[in-house]
This record gives C-alpha cells, structure tokens and sequence, in this order.
C-alpha cells in the first residue's frame, strides 16, 4: 500500500475545540435540525438460521454527526458493509432501531424507504455505476430526472466545480479516467444536497492519486458545502481524511478515533491484528 499522500486536512486545534464543542452543545443545532444526523440503537442484523446463522451486527449503537465525515473501519467480515447498508435503509435490521433525523426508518414500508433513500441519501459505490450512454452532466443529474425535481442551477454549478468536473462535463464515462469517473459519482451525489452520504470504499478501485483526489473532493464537500459523509474503507490513508474513523470487529463497535492520521489508523489496526491472534 502506498501511503505518500499527506492529507492536508487538520486545521488547528481552535477548529477540532469548535467541533467538539457543537457536537456537545446538545442534540439540537442552529437552525433547528438536530446535530445528530443519522443514529442506530441497538442494531442487530442476522443471515440465516441454524446453524448458518450469522450476526453481522451485534447491538450496534453509533450516531453520525451532521457535517462530519466518519470512516468505518475493521477487518473483512467485520460488518462494514452492512451496517452502512442498513443506516442508509438499503438493507432491513433484524432488531433495533435506525433514525435519520427524527425519522425512524427502521419503521417505514417499502415505498416511503425508496423515496426517502431516493430525497435525502446519496451513495458513492467502489464500481461507479455511471450509464454509459450518458455523458457527466447527464450522469449527475439523472436521479434528480428521475425524482421529477430541478436541479438548482447554482449549486450544481458549485458542486461541479468543487469536484474539478467543469471542463468534462460532455464527456461520456468511458472518455474519463477511472478517477474522474468516480469525481462524476461524487458530483452526482452531492448535487441532491443529500442529508448524508454513504460511501463503500469508494476508492477501492482508484490508484493511489486519484484514490486522492476523491478523498480531498470528499473532505472539500464536508468542510465548503457542509455535507455529511459516511464512508467504509480499509485504507489508512482514505481513513485520515475523516474527522472519526470507528471500527469494527464481529459486528461491534470496538472502537474509535477522532482526527485520525494515517500512522496512528495503522498502528491501531496493528494493535487489534495483534489482540485477534492472542485472543
Ligand atoms: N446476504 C448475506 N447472507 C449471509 N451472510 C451475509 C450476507 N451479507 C453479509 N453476510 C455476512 O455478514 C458478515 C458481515 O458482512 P459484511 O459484508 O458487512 O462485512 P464487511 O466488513 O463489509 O467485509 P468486507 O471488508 O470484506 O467488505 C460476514 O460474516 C458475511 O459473511
Ligand atoms: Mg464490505
């Protein structure tokens, strides 16, 4: 694994005080949504029954803070994947609860669980998913067609922009490196103004810089246009754009890690291989 890339996101302590000091200052934020923007209480989710029964998530409780960005990190198998399936209402939970906002999506049936994914969640996936037959504006703004809702013109233009998209937005996908690909996913994600985004290692399938160049469009979107992120990743370094990286083991929040740094992500990954092999 490379890891020559600096991320050069950590401002100075005054900036990490006021963050903390938001994220305590009570459940509720100026404006009158609440800080917290998604939480899970109590998550479990099983497979299967018998003997083939797996816990993936074993009494999950986490909230994602709004305006953050949050890596999840753990071994395979750890139940990355699907506790963020599951937080973003692609996956139903065998038992507890999960909120985004003030609403319980754990109770919703099918029809308002796609409209809500489809008004107030983004998702960026390690394959891109773009259409191929689209070019990059089209691709970006193809699920707001499809929701019926008008793109604001100002802000597609920002986040457009922010992701360095201007000058390809004619461009079919396969006329775009890999990286620009997933910089159009971004775009695409971010021009519906979401409530948060969710990310299964969305650089898995980038080299290094481009892996790079996403991360820091990523962390552009939480710090200039106030986005929230969500992202799975094994990468230390992509974990070190986060402002918390939380981990996994046997589908259970063992631990976590304010303003991480790509040596202290290693070292705690280290610490835990080491734990796993005496235990
Ligand atoms: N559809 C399924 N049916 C049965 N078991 C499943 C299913 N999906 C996941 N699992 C099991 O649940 C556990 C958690 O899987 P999950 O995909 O969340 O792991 P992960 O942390 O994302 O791993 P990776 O890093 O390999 O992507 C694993 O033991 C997996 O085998
Ligand atoms: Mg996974």
């Amino acid at each position: 694994m490379t890891t020559a890339v600096t991320n050069p996101r950590h401002g100075g302590e005054e900036e990490g005080a006021a963050r903390s000091a938001s994220l305590r200052g009570g459940g509720r934020a100026a404006g009158g949504r609440t800080a917290v923007v998604a939480r899970a209480r109590q998550v479990v989710k099983a497979y299967g029954s018998g003997e083939t029964r797996v816990v993936a998530l074993d009494s999950v409780d986490v909230d994602i803070a709004r305006g953050q960005f949050t890596a999840i990190m753990g071994p395979s198998g750890s139940g990355k994947s699907t506790l963020m399936h599951c937080l973003a209402g692609l996956d139903t939970v065998t038992s507890g609860e999960i909120f985004l906002d003030d609403t319980e999506i754990t109770r919703l049936k099918d029809k308002k669980l796609t409209q809500l994914r489809r008004d107030r969640i983004g998702f960026i996936f390690q394959a891109f998913n773009l259409l191929p037959t689209l070019n990059a504006i089209e691709n970006i703004t193809l699920p707001m067609d499809i929701a019926g809702r008008k793109p604001d013109a100002e802000w597609l233009r920002r986040v457009v922009d922010t992701v360095g998209l201007s000058d390809r937005l004619k461009h079919r996908p396969n006329q775009l490196s890999g990286g620009q690909q997933q910089r159009v996913a971004v775009a695409r994600a971010l021009a519906a103004r979401p409530e948060i985004i969710f990310g299964d290692e969305p650089t898995g399938n980038l080299d290094s810089r481009a892996g790079a160049e996403v991360l820091g469009f990523l962390r552009t979107s939480v710090d200039e246009l106030g986005q929230t992120i969500v992202m799975v990743t094994h990468d230390p370094v992509a974990a070190s754009y986060a402002d918390r990286v939380l981990y996994l083991a046997d589908g259970r929040i063992v631990d976590e890690m304010e303003r991480p740094t790509a040596d202290a992500v290693l070292d705690r990954m280290k610490d835990f291989d080491a734990r796993g092999r005496t235990s």
